[in-house]
């Protein structure tokens, strides 16, 4: 082989993602066959193929490229910002990074809410460009004949319910739900009509438990709680906030990682071998007769084509 076509060197060569896709394949009705017989599954979000990886190691059942990306990723201050063709986007990436997993995709603020149409064609991009095996939504029972004719579409829909976070302009801020008993009966209610317009999942964010407990007991579904208690069948959280990245994570999600600390730590140390001229991995190397023809080429002139 010439010296030129040699392969890299082995550090070099590594295909990124070589072993995506190991593991049991999960799906919808693994998630509803895991609820019935009551055992808990996992769902964190996700917004990229590398991390979608280590979930799919760790055996994290659902990714949910949640519509924080727009903070997490983007640098928002709020959820609304996520663009569409954004989310559809990342959402591929990450089902490229976890083919096995399931990879719930949140439909971003004035994707569903305008339209009916408009709702069905973006939540299908969803599934076909983004390859997202569902699309949640923030809802209540006024979503009803929308979920009916996505599910009618064959669109799994999971029913977020309880607070929702696309609505923080209207209530002036992101605060929890169902703390009043008006409130509770509302998002029962809510949970319940949800199901009923043909919902496959139901995910319910910052409730008391008692409240949640009673969406649980009414469900035939599965039934994914954020910040709102242990009765659920699946929890979710911001990936971010467990890892230890997050400048400020809401109580229910405390840090169970330092991987702030961790990439900071990285980072500085790679600074310092920069500083010091030295580098942290292996360099392409030339052949020692490569290396002689290359200083008689330079003597001999005969390099001067190369320098046009
Ligand atoms: O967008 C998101 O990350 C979410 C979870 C917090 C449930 O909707």
């Amino acid at each position: 082989m010439e010296p030129n076509n040699a392969p890299l060197n082995e550090s070099l060569a590594t295909n990124r993602t070589s072993d995506a896709g190991a593991g049991e394949a999960i799906t919808l009705r693994t998630l509803a066959r895991m609820s019935r017989e009551h055992k808990r599954f996992t769902c964190l979000t996700c917004y990229d193929a590398t991390t979608a990886r280590w979930l799919d190691r760790a055996g994290v059942e659902v990714l949910l490229v949640g519509d924080t990306a727009a903070e997490v990723i983007l640098g928002h201050t709020a959820t609304i910002h996520a663009p569409l063709d954004f989310m559809v986007e990342i959402t591929a990436a990450v089902k490229r990074g976890a083919p096995r997993r399931v990879v719930m995709a949140d439909m971003p603020f004035l994707s569903y809410q305008c339209e009916q149409g408009d709702a069905i064609r973006n939540a299908g991009r969803f599934l076909t460009q983004g390859m997202a095996d569902c699309v949640k939504l923030e809802v209540d029972r006024s979503f009803a004949a929308l979920v009916e004719q996505m599910a009618r579409a064959g669109i799994p829909v999971v029913a977020h319910v309880g607070s929702r976070p696309q609505q923080a302009k209207m209530k002036g801020g992101y605060f929890s739900a169902g703390r009043t008993a008006e409130d509770a009966v509302r998002i029962v209610a809510d949970a319940s009509a949800m199901e009923a317009a043909g919902a496959s999942m139901l995910l319910v964010e910052a409730c008391p438990p008692e409240v949640t407990q009673l969406i649980v007991e009414r469900a035939t579904i599965p039934v994914i709680g954020c910040g709102a208690g242990a009765s659920c069948h699946g929890q979710v959280v911001v990936l971010q906030d467990i890892l230890g990245l997050s400048d400020w994570q809401p109580a229910f999600a405390q840090p169970l990682a330092a991987v702030g600390q961790a990439i900071q730590a990285g980072a500085t140390a790679f600074a310092e071998l920069v500083r010091a001229g030295k580098l942290p991995g292996k360099t392409y190397r030339m052949d020692q007769a490569e290396q002689e023809k290359l200083r008689a080429m330079l003597r001999s002139g005969s390099d001067s084509h190369a320098a046009h």
